[in-house]
């Protein structure tokens, strides 16, 4: 039988990924457990390993496209633990081309991983969540504005907050929350290869008001305040997590002597 736990119970996708442990990190300093999911089971024990004996990090390995992969999720949570108070929807596709040269290929695996997961792990847990409850859903600065080559990447981000908002409409009642979190680029595996690239780096902190590059840190604080109680009167909402970016327009010092 299953004890229901008087702690508060997080299912973090995509765990292992730059920003994913990065939250799970946050969380469980806070007393939160985690349970994380990835495709990698490796990654994922790797990660538990890395947090030490003394959080409560467990995992289930699949692929969140998979059909059964949402039942599969929340089941093991409410074996193992018996409640899920918070769904972070952080595993996302990085695949990125201009609409011109989107193979169908790739637009249908960034819908699936990106959009029609996030929506069937949605519908899975707010039947089993209740007051107190909160969803964060990790969109994108690219999900507000448009971005050179963004394509099916843009699309799926800025569907996600449709997906938010109708939720905070309609579970908000039941004291159930939806937020989106919406990062600038952050280094991660994601995007090393543009980070690497110098003329991106200046390009992004140039557009940046509030000068310096997106941590890990920074998203995963504000994923874990909006989902805490600390959070509660915000619902429905996208948050940027950016210095600036997507609400100003500035090309700042930083920028100006490599013109
Ligand atoms: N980095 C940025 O600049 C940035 C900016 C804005 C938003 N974001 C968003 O932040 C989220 C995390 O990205 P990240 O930068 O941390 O990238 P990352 O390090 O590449 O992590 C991506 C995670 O998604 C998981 N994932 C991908 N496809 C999956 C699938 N089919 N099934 C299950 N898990 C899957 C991966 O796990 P496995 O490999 O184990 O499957 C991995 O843990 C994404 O939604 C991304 O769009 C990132």
């Amino acid at each position: 039988m299953t004890t229901v736990s008087h702690t508060r119970i997080a299912i973090v996708t995509g765990a292992a990924g730059g920003i994913g442990a990065g939250i799970v990190r946050k969380f469980t300093e806070q007393g939160v457990a985690v349970v994380g999911t990835g495709r990698d089971g490796e990654k994922l024990e790797a990660l538990r390993r890395m947090l030490g004996d003394n959080v409560e990090f467990s995992f289930i390995s699949a692929d969140i496209t998979a059909n059964d992969a949402p039942a599969a999720i929340v089941n093991y949570t409410l074996a193992k633990h018996g409640r899920v108070d918070y769904l972070v929807n952080n595993a996302g596709s990085g695949q990125w081309a201009p609409v011109h040269a989107t193979p169908d290929s790739m637009l249908d695996d960034v819908i699936a991983i990106s959009m029609r997961a996030p929506f069937r792990l949605c519908r899975e847990v707010i039947p089993h969540m209740g007051k107190g409850a909160a969803i964060c859903t990790i969109g994108s600065t690219f999900g507000i504005r448009g971005g050179l080559d963004g394509g099916a990447y843009c699309m799926v981000k800025s569907g996600l907050t449709g997906l938010t908002q109708t939720i905070a409409a309609q579970y908000g009642e039941q004291g159930i929350r939806a937020n989106v979190v919406a990062p600038t680029v952050v280094r991660t595996s994601m995007t090393e290869a543009a980070w690497n690239d110098p003329s991106f780096q200046r390009v992004n902190q140039g557009l940046t008001p509030f000068y310096r590059d997106c941590e890990v840190d920074d998203v995963a604080n504000a994923v874990v305040f909006l989902c805490s109680d600390k959070g509660e009167f915000i619902n429905g909402q996208v948050i940027a997590v950016d210095g600036g970016w997507s609400t100003t327009k500035v090309v700042n010092s930083r920028f100006r002597p490599h013109d």
